[in-house]
């Protein structure tokens, strides 16, 4: 039985923290899931991690679903969570419904995650209503990093700290299951995450929020174009698989691999048979 938002609720509810972390294909999926990691988020970041755009904006509905669909085959215990990607969820409430149900019947997620507060909060009521189970997203919402001006800190001033706060109470109001809170001071988050029922899962939003989340090629050390602030490398596993390729490339090159043990034997009397012909 996978993961279910009544449990997350639950969980806030007993303080006990929540870990969420993003993945992208079947073999990650399955690391993540093993390694008991409750909720996983199919993020749009996989445009840039994964597909080498500068930004998430290029990020299709196709793209999402041929990646959760790998994610969901790859789980069995974790929630699956993606992202509807930019503009997916802006035109109407039809194209809303129409790809939030992509997402889950196609796709096999369990919910779907949306950037943005109140500007969204119609839509979040509108899919919830469906029986979809919705996460929001705030802070820092790099759909709109056109319109933000660049991944930057939010919520650093009264008016904008205040937004933040009426976002989240509009989210819970609309009937979201948890919301990200991304790039805001600590002090913010915790005081968000202390103002609604509703898990708060920050991203460089400090550990008064209810849960994490982050890249897992960010805490990998996999993704290796920029590091962010808020993530903390736990392996080098670019470095390790750099190693491991010049190894298999070099031994290839020597003729050291492949050896006996990579090998398959056979008869060799069928060999002198074949010279004879
Ligand atoms: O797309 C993503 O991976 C995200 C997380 C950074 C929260 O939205």
């Amino acid at each position: 039985m996978r993961t279910t938002v009544i449990q997350l609720k639950a969980m806030k509810q007993k303080g006990e923290k929540i870990a969420m972390l993003t993945a992208y294909d079947y073999m990650t999926a399955k690391i993540v899931d093993n390694a008991g990691v409750p909720l996983i988020l199919v993020g749009d970041s996989l445009g840039m991690v994964i597909l080498g755009y500068e930004s998430t904006i290029p990020v299709t509905m196709d793209e999402m679903i041929h990646h959760i669909k790998a994610v969901v085959r790859g789980s069995k215990n974790a929630m699956v969570i993606a992202d509807l990607p930019f503009m997916s969820y802006h035109i109407s409430k039809e194209q809303a419904l129409t790809n939030a149900a992509r997402i889950i019947q196609e796709g096999g997620a369990q919910a779907v995650k949306v950037e943005g507060g109140t500007s969204v909060a119609d839509k979040i009521r509108e899919i919830v209503d469906c029986g979809i189970p919705v996460m929001s997203h705030i802070g820092l919402t790099p759909q709109s990093v056109n319109q933000l001006g660049g991944y930057k800190i939010q919520g650093k001033d009264l008016d904008t700290a205040r937004k933040l706060l009426d976002d989240a109470k509009a989210i819970e109001q609309a009937g979201a299951f948890a919301v990200v809170l991304e790039t805001v001071p600590a002090a913010l988050a915790a005081f968000i995450s202390q103002s609604i029922d509703i898990p708060t899962i920050g991203i460089g939003a400090g550990a008064g929020c209810d849960g994490q989340v982050q890249v897992i090629s960010d805490i990998l050390g996999l993704f290796t174009d920029f590091v962010p602030k808020h993530t903390k490398q736990y392996a080098q596993v670019a470095e390790v698989m750099s190693g491991a390729i010049s190894d298999y490339y070099n031994e290839v090159k020597s003729g050291a691999f492949p050896t006996e043990a990579q090998s398959f034997a056979m008869d060799e009397s069928i060999i002198d048979e074949l010279k004879k012909k």
